[in-house]
């Protein structure tokens, strides 16, 4: 499913391999699925996100789009990406033909967008790097683009059991932010849960897998096998990214039994306008 895409046109292309954030190494190298449940937490995530002909969807960071023409073939009202890196974005755009497609750089946490003018809003991979108060404005402003009864959906890094004590959670924290050179601090599954619930949301689903981006299966699987053979190529011929992504991985698996990846679900709360239950206000 994935395919070839110009080096030159990839966010990160110019920026030190030594120092760019994993997930565009990742994706100079070839890799197109940037989550940490990787397509099958995806398509739960859709599933549960029910997408309809009359939804206005709202996706927050589409990376590389690969989420967004899922969502598209599901033929929605409108589609609207906000996408912080203009390259990515320019990826996205790709995808999108129609007056009522589009994706605008801009940061998720103030799109500009009207209030109450989703239905649905989903992001994946985004949530984990912010810290603790953009955290909470990034979810505040899902609740305030979407109409009662609206859906939002997280698929993101978790750290378990839930009483893990602080201080392992702040060393993995602290262990994955070197390795992928961008801030990232995985909550628990009850705290992202609670940050939903907090900023109006009542949990709808919740799914859990393993933690499985860097693994042969999973790399197969999220990228098809000619995917994996490029990327595992492209790997193999660059000495620093081979370095940077095997030390990813190092520190994925020696954390394996604590980080995990999850999606979940939430229902706007509030009134639903009676003339248009399946559109609320
Ligand atoms: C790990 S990638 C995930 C991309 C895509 N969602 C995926 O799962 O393949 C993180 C993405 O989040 C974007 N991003 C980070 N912070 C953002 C923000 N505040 N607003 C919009 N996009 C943001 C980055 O530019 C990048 O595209």
């Amino acid at each position: 499913m994935t395919q070839e895409i110009p080096r030159d046109d990839l966010p990160g292309q110019g920026l030190d391999p030594e120092k760019m954030p994993g997930h565009w190494l990742l994706a100079q190298m070839g890799k197109r699925v940037l989550r940490p449940g990787g397509l099958e937490l995806t398509q739960r995530m859709l599933a549960d996100l029910k997408i309809q002909a009359d939804d206005a969807v709202v996706e927050f960071a589409p990376g590389l789009g690969v989420t967004a023409r899922f969502a598209l073939e599901r033929q929605p009202a409108s589609y609207i990406g906000i996408e912080r890196d203009e390259v990515a974005a320019e990826q996205v755009r790709r995808y999108l033909s129609g007056s009522n497609r589009q994706c605008l750089v801009g940061v998720a946490e103030e799109t500009g967008l009207p209030d109450r003018s989703a239905t649905v809003v989903y992001g994946e991979a985004m949530l984990t790097m912010q810290a603790p108060d953009k955290k909470v404005k990034i979810v505040r402003e899902a609740a305030r683009l979407l109409k009662p009864g609206g859906r939002y959906g997280i698929h993101e890094l978790c750290l378990q059991p839930d009483d893990l004590p602080d201080s392992k959670k702040e060393a993995i924290s602290r262990a994955l932010s070197e390795t992928i050179r961008i801030g990232a601090r995985p909550l628990t599954v009850s705290e992202w849960q609670a940050l939903l619930e907090a900023e109006g949301f009542t949990m709808a689903s919740q799914v859990t897998a393993s933690m499985h981006l860097l693994e042969p299966k999973r790399l197969i699987q999220d990228e098809g096998f000619g995917g994996f053979l490029r990327f595992v190529w492209n790997v193999v011929q660059n000495p620093v990214a081979r370095r940077r992504i095997l030390g990813m991985r190092a520190i994925f698996r020696s954390h394996a039994e604590s980080l995990s990846a999850v999606t979940m679900v939430g229902v706007r709360r509030g009134a639903v306008d009676a003339e248009h239950p399946q559109n609320p206000r």
